[in-house]
Protein backbone atom coordinates (compact mmCIF):
# COMPACT_ATOMS: atom_id res chain seq x y z
CA UNK A 1 0.00 0.00 0.00
CA UNK A 2 1.22 3.46 -0.90
CA UNK A 3 2.04 5.13 2.17
CA UNK A 4 0.45 8.70 2.53
CA UNK A 5 3.78 10.75 2.40
CA UNK A 6 5.09 8.88 -0.60
CA UNK A 7 1.87 9.73 -2.88
CA UNK A 8 2.71 13.08 -1.86
CA UNK A 9 5.51 13.01 -4.58
CA UNK A 10 4.38 10.63 -7.05
CA UNK A 11 3.61 12.33 -10.74
CA UNK A 12 0.50 12.81 -12.05
CA UNK A 13 -1.32 10.17 -13.78
CA UNK A 14 -1.17 11.00 -16.96
CA UNK A 15 -3.25 8.26 -18.09
CA UNK A 16 -6.20 9.54 -16.47
CA UNK A 17 -6.65 12.34 -19.38
CA UNK A 18 -5.86 10.49 -22.08
CA UNK A 19 -8.62 10.71 -24.73
CA UNK A 20 -11.17 7.97 -25.73
CA UNK A 21 -12.44 8.02 -29.22
CA UNK A 22 -15.17 5.89 -30.41
CA UNK A 23 -18.09 6.41 -32.67
CA UNK A 24 -21.15 7.02 -29.90
CA UNK A 25 -24.16 4.13 -29.97
CA UNK A 26 -27.92 5.50 -30.89
CA UNK A 27 -28.70 4.97 -27.27
CA UNK A 28 -25.35 7.36 -26.41
CA UNK A 29 -26.72 10.22 -28.77
CA UNK A 30 -28.50 12.03 -25.65
CA UNK A 31 -24.86 12.91 -24.49
CA UNK A 32 -24.89 15.02 -27.55
CA UNK A 33 -26.22 17.83 -25.85
CA UNK A 34 -24.75 18.15 -22.64
CA UNK A 35 -21.18 18.51 -24.46
CA UNK A 36 -22.79 21.28 -27.03
CA UNK A 37 -24.12 23.06 -23.90
CA UNK A 38 -20.75 23.19 -22.35
CA UNK A 39 -19.24 25.08 -24.91
CA UNK A 40 -18.32 28.64 -24.44
CA UNK A 41 -20.94 30.70 -26.26
CA UNK A 42 -18.08 31.45 -28.74
CA UNK A 43 -17.56 27.65 -29.71
CA UNK A 44 -21.01 27.26 -29.74
CA UNK A 45 -21.97 30.12 -32.28
CA UNK A 46 -18.75 28.70 -34.45
CA UNK A 47 -20.18 25.97 -33.95
CA UNK A 48 -23.59 26.61 -35.25
CA UNK A 49 -22.04 29.37 -38.13
CA UNK A 50 -24.48 31.61 -35.58
CA UNK A 51 -25.37 32.95 -31.22
CA UNK A 52 -27.12 29.33 -30.82
CA UNK A 53 -29.79 29.20 -27.69
CA UNK A 54 -30.12 26.60 -24.93
CA UNK A 55 -34.31 25.70 -26.53
CA UNK A 56 -32.12 25.95 -30.44
CA UNK A 57 -29.56 23.24 -29.21
CA UNK A 58 -32.22 21.28 -27.60
CA UNK A 59 -34.18 21.29 -30.79
CA UNK A 60 -31.13 20.70 -32.62
CA UNK A 61 -30.51 17.62 -30.64
CA UNK A 62 -34.07 16.17 -30.76
CA UNK A 63 -33.46 15.61 -34.79
CA UNK A 64 -37.08 15.49 -35.40
CA UNK A 65 -37.66 13.87 -38.91
CA UNK A 66 -34.29 13.40 -39.66
CA UNK A 67 -31.88 10.62 -40.61
CA UNK A 68 -29.92 9.67 -37.45
CA UNK A 69 -26.44 11.02 -37.62
CA UNK A 70 -22.92 9.08 -37.10
CA UNK A 71 -21.28 10.67 -34.18
CA UNK A 72 -18.18 10.06 -33.20
CA UNK A 73 -16.85 11.15 -30.08
CA UNK A 74 -13.92 11.91 -27.38
CA UNK A 75 -14.18 10.87 -24.08
CA UNK A 76 -11.83 12.27 -21.18
CA UNK A 77 -12.56 10.71 -18.52
CA UNK A 78 -16.54 9.57 -18.09
CA UNK A 79 -17.63 12.90 -19.87
CA UNK A 80 -18.09 13.66 -23.66
CA UNK A 81 -15.80 16.49 -24.16
CA UNK A 82 -15.64 16.32 -27.86
CA UNK A 83 -17.32 15.18 -31.30
CA UNK A 84 -17.42 14.81 -35.12
CA UNK A 85 -21.06 14.20 -36.27
CA UNK A 86 -21.95 13.24 -40.09
CA UNK A 87 -25.37 14.46 -40.59
CA UNK A 88 -27.68 13.23 -43.43
CA UNK A 89 -30.55 15.05 -44.86
CA UNK A 90 -33.97 13.43 -45.45
CA UNK A 91 -33.92 15.95 -49.13
CA UNK A 92 -30.82 15.06 -50.22
CA UNK A 93 -29.08 11.52 -51.49
CA UNK A 94 -28.14 9.42 -48.92
CA UNK A 95 -24.26 9.33 -50.03
CA UNK A 96 -24.35 13.07 -49.05
CA UNK A 97 -23.20 14.47 -45.27
CA UNK A 98 -22.46 17.32 -43.34
CA UNK A 99 -19.92 17.38 -41.28
CA UNK A 100 -19.67 19.14 -37.83
CA UNK A 101 -17.21 19.09 -35.28
CA UNK A 102 -16.76 20.59 -31.78
CA UNK A 103 -14.06 20.40 -29.15
CA UNK A 104 -14.84 21.89 -25.62
CA UNK A 105 -12.29 24.70 -25.05
CA UNK A 106 -10.41 23.46 -22.29
CA UNK A 107 -9.40 20.46 -24.67
CA UNK A 108 -9.01 22.77 -27.85
CA UNK A 109 -5.83 22.97 -29.40
CA UNK A 110 -4.07 19.50 -28.34
CA UNK A 111 -5.08 17.50 -31.09
CA UNK A 112 -8.45 16.24 -30.71
CA UNK A 113 -10.06 17.61 -33.11
CA UNK A 114 -7.48 15.89 -35.82
CA UNK A 115 -8.07 12.56 -34.34
CA UNK A 116 -12.00 12.90 -34.64
CA UNK A 117 -11.59 14.45 -38.30
CA UNK A 118 -9.38 11.29 -38.73
CA UNK A 119 -11.48 8.94 -37.46
CA UNK A 120 -14.92 10.71 -38.87
CA UNK A 121 -13.23 10.36 -42.71
CA UNK A 122 -12.59 6.75 -42.12
CA UNK A 123 -16.30 6.33 -40.92
CA UNK A 124 -17.74 8.25 -44.16
CA UNK A 125 -16.03 6.03 -46.51
CA UNK A 126 -17.15 2.96 -44.55
CA UNK A 127 -20.92 4.28 -44.61
CA UNK A 128 -20.14 5.00 -48.27
CA UNK A 129 -20.83 8.57 -48.13
CA UNK A 130 -19.40 10.36 -51.47
CA UNK A 131 -19.97 13.43 -50.93
CA UNK A 132 -19.05 15.62 -47.79
CA UNK A 133 -18.83 19.36 -46.81
CA UNK A 134 -18.18 21.00 -43.38
CA UNK A 135 -19.59 24.75 -43.10
CA UNK A 136 -18.23 27.64 -41.00
CA UNK A 137 -17.59 31.05 -40.28
CA UNK A 138 -14.74 32.63 -42.55
CA UNK A 139 -12.92 33.71 -39.54
CA UNK A 140 -12.69 30.39 -38.17
CA UNK A 141 -8.75 29.42 -38.42
CA UNK A 142 -9.29 26.61 -36.14
CA UNK A 143 -11.98 25.29 -38.23
CA UNK A 144 -9.88 25.94 -41.78
CA UNK A 145 -6.91 24.83 -40.68
CA UNK A 146 -8.23 21.54 -39.78
CA UNK A 147 -10.36 20.96 -42.71
CA UNK A 148 -6.93 21.81 -44.48
CA UNK A 149 -5.13 19.34 -42.92
CA UNK A 150 -7.52 16.87 -44.47
CA UNK A 151 -7.62 17.96 -47.94
CA UNK A 152 -10.72 19.75 -48.17
CA UNK A 153 -11.30 22.35 -51.09
CA UNK A 154 -13.05 26.08 -50.49
CA UNK A 155 -15.97 27.92 -51.96
CA UNK A 156 -17.32 30.69 -50.51
CA UNK A 157 -20.92 31.47 -50.39
CA UNK A 158 -23.87 32.97 -48.55
CA UNK A 159 -21.21 34.77 -45.83
CA UNK A 160 -19.73 31.40 -44.87
CA UNK A 161 -16.77 28.74 -46.11
CA UNK A 162 -17.38 25.65 -47.32
CA UNK A 163 -14.98 22.96 -47.24
CA UNK A 164 -15.30 19.70 -49.31
CA UNK A 165 -13.56 16.62 -48.92
CA UNK A 166 -12.42 14.54 -51.34
CA UNK A 167 -12.83 10.88 -49.85
CA UNK A 168 -10.79 9.25 -51.97
CA UNK A 169 -7.44 11.10 -51.04
CA UNK A 170 -5.53 9.25 -47.93
CA UNK A 171 -2.55 10.56 -46.21
CA UNK A 172 -3.74 14.06 -45.97
CA UNK A 173 -2.90 15.01 -42.93
CA UNK A 174 0.91 14.28 -43.34
CA UNK A 175 1.21 15.50 -46.91
CA UNK A 176 -0.43 19.44 -45.32
CA UNK A 177 2.88 18.81 -43.23
CA UNK A 178 1.20 19.09 -39.89
CA UNK A 179 3.70 19.26 -36.73
CA UNK A 180 0.88 16.90 -34.68
CA UNK A 181 1.83 13.01 -34.70
CA UNK A 182 -0.71 11.37 -37.58
C1 LIG B 1 -12.43 23.66 -34.75
C2 LIG B 1 -12.14 22.76 -33.53
C3 LIG B 1 -13.08 21.56 -33.58
C4 LIG B 1 -10.69 22.29 -33.61
O1 LIG B 1 -10.51 21.32 -32.57
P1 LIG B 1 -9.10 21.16 -31.83
O2 LIG B 1 -9.20 20.00 -30.91
O3 LIG B 1 -8.71 22.46 -31.23
O4 LIG B 1 -8.15 20.81 -33.07
P2 LIG B 1 -6.61 20.38 -33.03
O5 LIG B 1 -6.04 20.61 -31.66
O6 LIG B 1 -6.51 19.03 -33.61
O7 LIG B 1 -5.96 21.45 -33.99
C5 LIG B 1 -6.24 21.42 -35.40
C6 LIG B 1 -5.40 22.48 -36.09
O8 LIG B 1 -5.96 23.77 -35.84
C7 LIG B 1 -5.00 24.60 -35.23
N1 LIG B 1 -5.68 25.38 -34.22
C8 LIG B 1 -6.31 24.93 -33.11
N2 LIG B 1 -6.86 25.95 -32.43
C9 LIG B 1 -6.55 27.06 -33.13
C10 LIG B 1 -6.83 28.44 -32.95
N3 LIG B 1 -7.56 28.87 -31.90
N4 LIG B 1 -6.39 29.32 -33.87
C11 LIG B 1 -5.68 28.90 -34.94
N5 LIG B 1 -5.38 27.59 -35.19
C12 LIG B 1 -5.81 26.71 -34.28
C13 LIG B 1 -3.97 23.70 -34.61
O9 LIG B 1 -2.71 24.31 -34.53
C14 LIG B 1 -3.97 22.50 -35.55
O10 LIG B 1 -3.11 22.70 -36.65
P3 LIG B 1 -1.67 21.90 -36.70
O11 LIG B 1 -1.99 20.43 -36.67
O12 LIG B 1 -1.07 22.34 -37.97
O13 LIG B 1 -0.93 22.34 -35.48
C15 LIG B 1 -12.31 23.55 -32.19
O14 LIG B 1 -11.56 24.73 -32.27
C16 LIG B 1 -13.75 23.88 -31.86
O15 LIG B 1 -14.48 23.08 -31.27
N6 LIG B 1 -14.23 25.08 -32.25
C17 LIG B 1 -15.62 25.46 -31.99
C18 LIG B 1 -16.57 24.72 -32.90
C19 LIG B 1 -16.25 24.97 -34.37
O16 LIG B 1 -15.68 25.97 -34.75
N7 LIG B 1 -16.67 24.03 -35.25
C20 LIG B 1 -16.45 24.17 -36.67
C21 LIG B 1 -17.73 24.37 -37.41
S1 LIG B 1 -18.66 22.89 -37.56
Amino acid sequence: MTKPLESAFLPPRQDFLTPIFRELRPSEHELLQGHLLRLSSDSRAKRFCSPFSVQLIEKYCRNEGQPMPIIVGAFIGDTLRGVVELRFDRSRPRNTAELAISVEDDWQDIGVGTRLMEMALHCARDNGIARLEVNFLPLNTAMRRLAWKFGANFSHQTGLTKGLFSLSDIDYAVDAGSKRPQ
